[in-house]
């Protein structure tokens, strides 16, 4: 199997993940780890959406392969995510971390914890 070239992170922002979880503070975690990495920056960019409809789990993220045509800093129409293999639940900053180094180096979402949208 190819291993994708980029992938887009959806961190979102409604006001259950974003006001009460701070979300915001998973997006910058991102942010710094792929800008401290070689491995992950220029391949792996992270954006706000606003919900998932799964607030009840919060914070959650959902991680997709981007085409080479795709601009992967806009958000994308919801039907993309329809079926995606990528959507994490109740995270924090190690879960994100481990979320980086494995689905987004290997291609391969992490079994045990991933859910489809
Ligand atoms: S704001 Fe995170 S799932 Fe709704």
């Amino acid at each position: 199997m190819t291993t994708p070239t980029r992938f887009q992170i959806l961190v979102c922002d409604g006001p259950s993940c974003g006001l009460c979880l701070d979300s915001e503070a998973l997006l910058e975690h991102i942010h710094a780890r792929v800008a401290a990495s070689a491995q992950l920056e220029g391949r792996v960019h992270a954006i706000n959406l606003t919900c998932f409809g799964r607030c009840d789990d919060g914070p959650n993220m959902l991680v997709r392969a981007v085409g080479e045509d795709e601009d992967p800093e806009l958000e994308p129409d919801l039907d993309a995510l329809v079926a995606v293999r990528g959507l994490y639940l109740g995270m924090d900053k190690a879960r994100v971390d481990r979320v980086l180094d494995e689905h987004c180096e290997t291609g391969q979402p992490i079994e045990d914890w991933v859910d489809v949208y």
